[in-house]
Formats: structure tokens, sequence, C-alpha cells
């Protein structure tokens, strides 16, 4: 595989993502022992300019895993506090490191530190662009509970009008060939261009609709809804309210449906939901581990 830079899943053909997921499978079978050679002696920086919780420590835990050394880079206590701008700042941490883990708000700001560093760069979240290595956590997930992607029935709810995530894993899923419906209030439906170009890209299915009915599904991949990007706090409150999925919501879904969520979540899942056996996310999350073990692994060959 061709990978130097990881900067979008729009970027990797299937037969890329298919060596990720084995890459992966590889890593998981690893993780307890064997696994800190593979690293050795590289220097990875985990530079997150945005919070983060799962990406942040999982990419920390892979690159431990695989015996590489950490820099943590803090922009509130580095010269980005005195206006240092991110071009400078990517040329020096390129000139100190082996590998740059990148999340910043601006979209584009991965492929822009690509273009500058020597040293791979992999975009762990660009506003509200892209989240390639969330995407191929989401599949890795997915064939692991299914043993496959294509011809599943998969169903995406919530606000697919901001949601990075969900954008992302619609291509993955067109790439694999799953059948997909996507389930949202009308005013945060995804961007008709994107469904358009899955569709003709993949030929996949994608049918939209605002009604709660998973029926049928075998995945069910929710994620909230991004109040902070309304206008109207209200307003995200109240759909948020409406819109969400609890154990009444899952009473007709059947007993094989695995629950996905990218994590964090706030309202749009009680915790009720947690104690579900179809619940998966936690174990979703888990997963970032090898996944990112194999994307560091690939990109530092
Ligand atoms: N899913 C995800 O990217 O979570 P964090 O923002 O906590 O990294």
């Amino acid at each position: 595989m061709g990978m130097h830079d990881l900067i979008s899943i729009r970027d990797l053909e299937k037969k890329d993502v298919e060596l990720v997921l084995n890459e992966a499978a590889r890593m998981e079978k690893m993780l307890s022992k064997k696994a800190d050679a593979l690293l050795a002696g590289k220097i990875v920086s985990t530079m997150f300019f945005e919070p983060s919780t799962r990406t942040n420590m999982s990419f920390q835990a892979a690159a431990k895993r695989l015996g590489a050394k950490l820099m943590t880079f803090y922009p509130s206590v580095s010269s980005t506090a005195k206006g240092e701008t991110l071009g400078d700042t990517i040329r020096m941490i390129d000139g100190y490191v082996d590998v740059i883990v990148l999340r910043h708000p601006y979209e584009g700001a991965a492929r822009f530190a690509a273009d500058l560093a020597d040293h791979p760069v992999i975009n762990a979240g660009d506003g509200g662009n892209q989240h390639p290595t969330q995407t191929l956590l989401d599949l890795y997930t997915v064939k692991k509970l299914k043993g496959r992607i294509g011809g599943l029935k998969v169903s995406l709810l919530g606000d697919l009008k901001h949601a990075r995530a969900m954008r992302s894993l619609l291509y993955g899923l067109g790439m694999f060939g799953a059948e997909v419906t996507l389930i949202s209030p009308p005013s945060l439906r995804m961007d008709e261009e994107i469904i358009k170009e899955t569709k003709e890209k993949f030929g996949i299915s994608v049918s939209q609709t605002s009604d709660i009915n998973v029926k049928g599904a075998d995945v069910l991949y929710v994620c909230r809804i991004q109040k902070e990007r309304f206008s109207d706090q209200y307003e995200g409150e109240k759909m948020q309210r409406e819109f969400r999925v609890d154990l009444n919501t899952l009473k007709n879904a059947d007993q094989s449906l695995a629950i996905l969520h990218p994590l964090p979540k706030v309202d749009e899942i009680p915790p009720e939901v947690d104690s579900d056996p179809r619940a998966k996310y936690f174990e979703q999350a888990k997963n970032g581990v090898p996944v990112r073990m194999a994307v560091l692994n690939l990109a530092s060959r």
C-alpha cells in the first residue's frame, strides 16, 4: 500500500481499506506482546488543536503498543499562543518526529500540513470535513461483528448535516456495497451532492427518511445532534429530545442489531441502552487501538 499520509477516506481505494482492516486484525492479535518492535526508535507526535478523548488517547496507546516514543504538542502552552502559524508549527515538528497525528478545527488543515511535512501526516479530524481513522475503525467494527460489510442494511441516524464521521462512513460503506438508510430531521439531512456521488460511484442504494424505524436493520449508527452548530441553541436541544434512540425505539429492532456511535454521546442514547446487548459502541471505541496501530505501522514503512 502506498500509504504515507492519511488525510481522507476518499484518497483510499477498496484494496487499501482492506489492507488496513487486515493489518488491524493482525495488530489486535499482537496487542499484548510482540508489537513493540514495529516502531521502536520512531517518534510520534500528537497535535490536537481541538478537544478529543478517543482519537488522542487511542493514537497514544497505539504508538506506545508499537514501541514508538510519544511527543504530545499542547497548543495552549506552545508558541501557537503567541500567534505562530500552523504552517510554521508543522515545519518545526516535522523536523523533530517521524509521524504527525493532527486534529485541527480548519477543514483542509491536514492536507495543508501534509503538503508541508516530509514525514507522514495522519488526519485525526479536520473541522467538519474528514476523520478517516474513525471510518476505518467503524468499518473494522462492522466487519468484526457481522463478518462482512457488503449487503448489510445500515442505518445512519442523527445530525447528518454536520457530522463528518457520517459523511466519511457513507463513502466507506458505499465502497463495500452496504445498503444505507439515512435517518435525520428534515433540516439535518446529509448534503445531496455527497449522497449522489456515493450512489453513482459505488452503485449502492441510499434512502432517506425522518421516521426512526430500525426494524430489519443490521447496523444502527447513531451520532449526536451538534447543538453547538445551531444559531438557536434551544432549537438544537428540542431536536435532540425528539430525535433519540431509547429502549422504546429499539422495541421492534432485530435482536442481532449492532448499535454503534462514534462517541461522545450526550442525550441521543440514554444510559439505559448501554446494558442492552445490542449496544456495541464501547467495543467499537476499543477497536480504535488496533486500527490506529495498523495506520501508524503502514504509514511508517
Ligand atoms: N470519536 C471521536 O473522534 O472521539 P473524540 O473526539 O473523543 O476523539
